[in-house]
């Protein structure tokens, strides 16, 4: 089916948002070294963007984690692909995500990481969707957008590892060009039964 992307958010206005969140974290942390972690692979973009703004010694490492879902919600079944290089004994971690849906992979990681005895662990991520939170315990500390609960794509993120390139974050539709609406239901961004790499 044809598909393509709409525009939700432009480039100029994410890019001053995770400005403007750089500037909280910077205030909060003062010059305290800070540990940043992404969330591969969605998170990536968003870290890079983010890191550029933020005036501490700053360190970063990567993990990657994988759910089972069906449709679009994942299961709360969570794997490490690819834990990460450093201890975190001591360190303030930032946990820095693409977006949080379900809640159920950052309740997963802050449990396992905050085993690691790391000095604190806070959360920032790009984009919230609070009206499909399952894991309602997950506090986030940095949310550069709220938005309602569509299939975005863009700034890292991706549809069938596709669109995560995007300089802004859009919304996938599918079907005839739909000139004002949203995709209908049953957008078609439904994902089978799989285990998926975020
Ligand atoms: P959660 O465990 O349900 O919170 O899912 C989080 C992960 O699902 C994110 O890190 C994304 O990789 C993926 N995800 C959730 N919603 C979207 C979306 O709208 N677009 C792309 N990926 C999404
Ligand atoms: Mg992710």
């Amino acid at each position: 089916m044809a598909e393509h992307v709409r525009m939700l958010i432009p480039e100029e206005q994410v890019n001053k948002r995770i400005e403007e969140i750089a500037a909280k974290i910077d205030a909060d942390y003062g010059d305290a070294p800070l540990h940043l972690i992404c969330v591969l692979k969605g998170g990536a973009m968003f870290m890079c963007e983010l890191a550029k703004h933020l005036t501490m010694p700053v360190s970063f490492d990567f993990m990657s984690v994988s759910s089972y879902g069906s449709g679009t919600t994942s299961s709360g079944v969570v794997r490490i692909v690819k834990d990460l290089d450093e201890p975190l004994e001591g360190k303030d971690v930032l946990i820095v995500e693409d977006i949080i849906d379900t809640g159920h992979t950052l309740a997963y990681l802050v449990e396992i990481l905050g085993r690691r005895h790391p000095k604190s662990i806070r959360i920032c991520t790009l984009l919230n969707k609070p009206e499909r939170r399952v894991k309602k315990q997950v506090k986030v500390d940095y949310t550069c957008f709220e938005i309602p609960d569509k299939f975005v794509v863009g700034y890292g993120l991706d549809y069938d590892q596709r669109y995560r390139n995007l300089p802004y974050i859009g919304v996938v539709e599918f079907g005839p060009d739909p000139g004002e609406g949203i995709g209908a239901e049953g957008s078609g961004t439904k994902r089978e039964e799989t285990e998926k790499t975020e």
